[in-house]
């Protein structure tokens, strides 16, 4: 796979992993030094943490959609000091940058998080999971382009390392968040988190996820997402990660030639944990056949 430059990190190909759908610590344990010998990715996106620890939603946490399913994990994580002592660790010795996700319910906590987690030598890249609510506002930060410029003015001061805001598919105007993103010093942006979706217990017609409403990923929001990375694309000049229900190389060529520098396997790296190789390889055919845009000299 022909290396790229993202944001001033050298990685040795495109394809990442979407935050919280593959766990490489537990990954490592199931298959040994042969997962670090063989790594999926070509740099890893951490699950998002919190500043203090969290629980999650109540199970049911999953539903199965046609092509794709609906997932109310809720964000359960150590928290900062747990991720710190124990995680990050493990995670600097995978083979590939780390890029760790945060989230916060204030422009203040997410201040905390990216200056904690920035100081470590071991994390290349931050990512903003802005897809919440901010408790000050009520207003889902990354929904609103002024809201969004606000949290990332505040934390640009926070880190040198570069910033990559993942950006929310429900919001009214993608392409507006991504450019108040970038005017307000964001080195990249990533796209689409999972859509909002709802499934109803076929016996009750009761919600049947604890969190009630939950989160839509897979190839059922390809089509979307694809529309989304390629009006985003066209908005700023920053690199754009794509994602949202890539499961082979052609899908990964398709977002490359939407305009992503890079993308990202979420859901289908439950169905297949060695989804990245396997589509990296496939990309890589493809760019020799199709005249995919060699992402080795993309301006990113
Ligand atoms: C089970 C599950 C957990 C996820 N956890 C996170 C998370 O912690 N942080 C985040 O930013 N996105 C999270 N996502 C969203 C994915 O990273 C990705 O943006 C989304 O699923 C779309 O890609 P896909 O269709 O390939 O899965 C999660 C998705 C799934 C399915």
């Amino acid at each position: 796979m022909t290396p790229l430059e993202l944001c001033g990190i050298s990685l040795r190909g495109p394809v990442l992993n979407g935050s919280g759908t593959f766990d490489a610590r537990a990954a490592h344990r199931a298959f040994g030094d042969a997962l670090l010998e063989r790594f999926p990715f070509d740099a890893f996106v951490s699950k998002t943490i919190t500043l203090e620890p969290r629980q999650g939603n109540p199970p049911p946490r999953l539903w199965e959609t046609p092509a794709g399913m609906i997932n109310s994990i809720g964000l359960p994580n150590k928290g900062l000091e747990g991720f710190l002592a124990s995680d990050l660790p493990e995670l600097a010795r995978l083979p590939v940058p780390l890029i760790v996700s945060v989230m916060g319910f204030s422009r203040e906590e997410l201040a905390q998080l990216v200056c904690a987690v920035g100081e470590h030598d071991e994390v290349s890249m931050l990512e903003l999971n802005v897809s919440c609510p901010n408790v000050e506002t009520g207003l889902i930060m990354g929904a609103d382009p002024a809201e969004t410029a606000l949290a990332v003015e505040r934390l640009r001061s926070e880190t040198a390392k570069p910033l990559v805001v993942k950006l929310t598919p429900n919001a009214t105007d993608p392409g507006a968040v991504a450019a108040a993103a970038e005017a307000a010093g964001a080195d990249a942006v990533s796209l689409v988190n999972t859509l909002k979706g709802m499934a109803l217990n076929p016996q009750t017609g009761e919600p049947w996820l604890g969190g009630r409403t939950g989160g839509v990923s897979g190839p059922a929001i390809r089509a979307i997402a694809l529309e989304q990375v390629a009006t985003v694309a066209a908005r700023v000049g920053i690199p754009v990660i794509g994602m949202g229900g890539i499961a082979s190389g052609r899908d990964a060529a398709d977002f490359i030639a939407a305009g992503a520098s890079a993308v990202a396997i979420g859901t289908e790296n439950f169905r297949d944990p060695a989804a990245g190789r396997r589509i990296a390889a496939e990309l890589a055919e493809l760019s020799l056949t199709r005249g995919t845009r060699d992402t080795s000299s993309m301006p990113v």
